[in-house]
């Protein structure tokens, strides 16, 4: 059976990424490889982050590798928070979820006096799977709404509770997990790749 990497210790994204993508795979994930060199997020691109962190830990272990990055993309803040979408306010607290919510109000000041039909946004994510000195596969997934000007609902992390979808009038954080993979951009990724690695999968021997 081939062996995949995950490149990710967020088990929200082990969990999601290997029920979505349903191969008959052994998958592992950067947890299983305890003296790994973390591969720093420094491209100006999704696709660029995504990319370097698939080929760099594919070399590194000698497996196919998959990686992502993704983030909010505002069209009245010429396209920030962008690549720096987990780090924007600079905050730098222990808890993922004071660092949300110091992120969330810097996003909101700066759209401040900015009318509803400009408050456009999405959140785009990219994914990569590499093997040790190409790239196999790429897609993109994304999800378009606007940017609300105060925090709506408790589900998911990070940007969630501002992001408003039109087409379901509420919040992502006001959806439930199912509610938010049917149309989310990791879950548009992801069922891009899932095809595409089953068609390499057929030709390609087990490690
Ligand atoms: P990463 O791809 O895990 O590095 O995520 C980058 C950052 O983008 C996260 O820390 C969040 O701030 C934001 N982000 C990415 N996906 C989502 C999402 O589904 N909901 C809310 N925020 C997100």
């Amino acid at each position: 059976m081939k062996k995949i990497l995950i490149a990710t210790t967020n088990p929200g994204k082990i969990a999601e990424l290997s029920a979505m993508l349903d191969a008959d795979v052994q998958w592992v994930n950067l947890s299983d490889f305890k003296d790994i060199s973390e591969i720093k997020e420094d491209g100006q691109t999704f696709a660029e982050n995504a990319r370097k962190k698939a080929l760099g830990y594919a070399k590194e272990t000698g497996l196919w590798t998959i990686a992502d990055d993704s983030g909010l993309v505002i069209d009245a803040l010429g396209g920030q928070p962008g690549v720096k979408s987990a780090r924007f306010s600079g905050a730098k607290d222990k808890e993922r979820t004071l660092i949300d919510h110091k992120n969330i109000a810097k996003v909101l000041k700066l759209l401040e006096g900015v009318p509803k039909e400009k408050r456009t946004a999405k959140f785009v994510c990219c994914l990569c799977m590499a093997g040790a000195d190409k790239v196999l596969i790429e897609t993109q997934g994304s999800l378009e709404g606007l940017i609300i000007d105060r925090e709506t609902g408790t589900n998911g992390f990070g940007y969630d509770p501002i992001f408003f979808v039109p087409k379901l009038n509420k919040t992502v954080a006001q959806m439930d997990a199912d509610e938010k993979n049917a149309i989310s951009h990791r879950g548009n990724a992801i069922r891009k790749l899932r095809p595409l690695l089953n068609e390499l999968l057929q030709s390609a021997p087990t490690d």
